[in-house]
């Protein structure tokens, strides 16, 4: 069974509500369909009534029996402005101001998180990660001694032979331009727990990446990923991590052997924690688009689970999205 497939199995067994703040939008409200047909999720789709019919209407989709909640109209629309004001009047957001936001699809799907209504969401067909990811940030905040939302990729490989049975776990690739040594700590932390949960990996090994491995090259940039595998080893004592190390000499058992012997993750890794965003999108995409690996990606650290999609996204990366989705909520 693909990684997917078992995600999808994991969503079924205990039914989440999702909501897609793009519901007037092509491919959600086919995707919606699929979801329904195959018990993934409950979705709700967000926006102008006529525009989710006549959407669906247009691209072939029977959305019949799927919960549609315009926010201009619903009943919610203040209870949701009431409560975005109580969270951002320090920063300066006006009851005015939060009533404008929460008529916002984005504003209001996060709402309907935050307030239970709903137990996770789904965007980014249409709008840019920024745009997905600010509210998110701003409203459902990190979990309980999380420091940062990050990503995770979920690399399923051609050769299975590398990482764990062909799967590899990319972190972070989507969100923090420039961690910190504690951020990047942070970052191992929450994709450990992303392994364990959506891809079953019981044992995650982490190798915290750089371009040089233990020591064998000695820049600023170097000690802050030496740094950052102190501070998640007394974060998350019991965890398999281990760096800085190179790409080679975490994934290729004779190389680790020969660059950093003795050590438990070097040639053995499956979680792959990159030394910043630069580093974690290109390598990433290389590794989709040159390895023949398919990507998805979920955002990890999350106080409740939100999820971006790619505006390039097909029918089925929202519906595998929103299985993630509903499985992290599962966990959450
Ligand atoms: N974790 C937790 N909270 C955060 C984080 C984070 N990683 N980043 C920002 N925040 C919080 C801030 O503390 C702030 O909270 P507050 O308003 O309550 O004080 C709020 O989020 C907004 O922060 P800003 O700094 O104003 O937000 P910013 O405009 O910098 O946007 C963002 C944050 C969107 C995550 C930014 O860092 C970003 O654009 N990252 C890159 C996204 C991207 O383009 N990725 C690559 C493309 S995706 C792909 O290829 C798959």
């Amino acid at each position: 069974m693909s990684i997917i497939d078992g995600v999808k199995a994991k969503a079924r067994a205990c039914v989440k509500t999702i909501v897609l703040p793009e519901g007037d939008e092509k491919r959600t409200v086919r995707a919606a369909a699929i979801i329904r047909d195959e018990g993934i999720a409950r979705p709700v789709l967000l926006g102008n009534t006529q525009s989710i019919r006549r959407a669906a209407e247009e691209n072939g989709a029977d959305i019949s029996g799927i919960s549609g909640v315009d926010p201009e109209t619903s009943p919610e629309l203040r209870r949701y402005a009431d409560a975005l004001y109580e969270l951002r009047k320090n920063k300066g957001v006006t009851p005015e101001e939060a009533l404008k936001l929460a008529r916002d699809p984005m504003y209001y799907g996060i709402m309907m998180v935050k307030l239970g209504d709903a137990d996770g969401l789904v965007s980014g067909a249409v709008h840019t990660t920024g745009d997905m990811l600010r509210p998110a940030l701003q409203l459902i905040k990190t979990k309980p001694g999380i420091k940062v939302v990050s990503s995770s990729f979920l690399m399923e490989l051609p050769n299975p032979n590398i990482g764990w049975n062909g799967l590899l776990v990319y972190s972070d690739c989507v969100v923090m331009p420039c961690p910190t040594a504690e951020e990047l700590a942070s970052i191992a932390v929450c994709a450990a727990e992303t392994a364990r949960t959506l891809c079953g990996i019981e044992e995650p090994r982490m190798a915290l990446l750089s371009f040089s491995t233990k020591g064998s090259a000695k820049h600023e940039l170097v000690s802050k990923v030496q740094q950052a595998v102190t501070i998640a080893h007394e974060l998350a004592p019991e965890l398999t991590l281990d760096g800085e190390m190179q790409f080679d000499a975490a994934i290729i058992p004779e190389i680790g052997a020969s660059k950093a012997k003795g050590s438990p993750v070097a040639g053995r890794a499956n979680v792959l924690i990159f030394p910043d965003l630069q580093a974690g999108n290109i390598g990433y995409k290389i590794t989709e688009r040159l390895g023949g690996a398919k990507a998805c990606a979920v955002l990890q650290g999350l106080a409740k689970p939100c999820n971006d999609l790619s505006r390039g996204c097909s029918v089925d990366d929202i519906v595998t999205t929103v299985a993630l989705t509903a499985v992290q909520a599962q966990n959450a």
